[in-house]
């Protein structure tokens, strides 16, 4: 069986991982996001980052206090508890449990045809709370958003980094 036989659609392109530098960037550009709309990251957040990869980012956010756990079909970073294999189509966590989810580089066009986004954004809509943010960061969505993730005012749909709220 390979590496990525965790259920669901097998096929994952040749990924490129971001450099540790863009990695921090992409945190500074998230948190002054999330500063904006009033949201710090700290120790009271639980946080999940889908498609962690080598789990850079992961870093940062435990770095900050958050608790934080990543999901990657092909986990190229720590293993459990930080980063669990898994498919984002599949999350194996309980309906509401998250204050934030991040994502980077997982809705790329090259995989639209391959994987099911509208499954996978709904996965991510269930096990946020209500009132959690989705950041999504350089994504391109070739589906539509379920109607319970609402794009925050002052981020757009093609932004950088748009940013969706749950709502109940
Ligand atoms: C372009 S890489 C980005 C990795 C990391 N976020 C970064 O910025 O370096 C996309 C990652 O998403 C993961 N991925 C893509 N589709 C997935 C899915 N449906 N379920 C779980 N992981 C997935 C891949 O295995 C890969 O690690």
């Amino acid at each position: 069986m390979s590496d990525l036989d965790v259920g669901g659609p097998s096929y994952i392109p040749n990924w490129e991982d971001s450099s540790p530098q863009s990695v921090k960037n992409r945190m500074e550009y998230t948190e002054r996001a999330l500063h904006r709309l009033g949201v710090t990251l700290d120790e009271k957040t639980v946080a999940l980052e889908i498609g962690s990869g080598k789990g850079l980012f992961l870093k940062l956010l435990e770095e900050k206090g958050v608790q934080v756990v990543g999901v990657d079909a092909h986990p190229r970073g720590p293993r459990e508890p930080t980063q669990m294999k898994g498919r984002v189509e599949d999350l194996r966590f309980a309906d509401n449990t998250f204050d934030i989810v991040f994502s980077a580089g997982v809705f790329d066009a090259d995989v639209y045809e391959q994987q099911d986004q509208q499954k996978m954004l709904q996965e991510i809509a269930r096990v946020l709370r209500p009132g959690g943010l989705y950041a999504a960061y350089v994504e391109v969505f070739g589906v539509p958003i379920p109607e319970n993730l609402k794009l925050m005012p002052g981020t757009t749909r093609r932004s950088l980094s748009p940013i969706y709220q749950k709502v109940a």
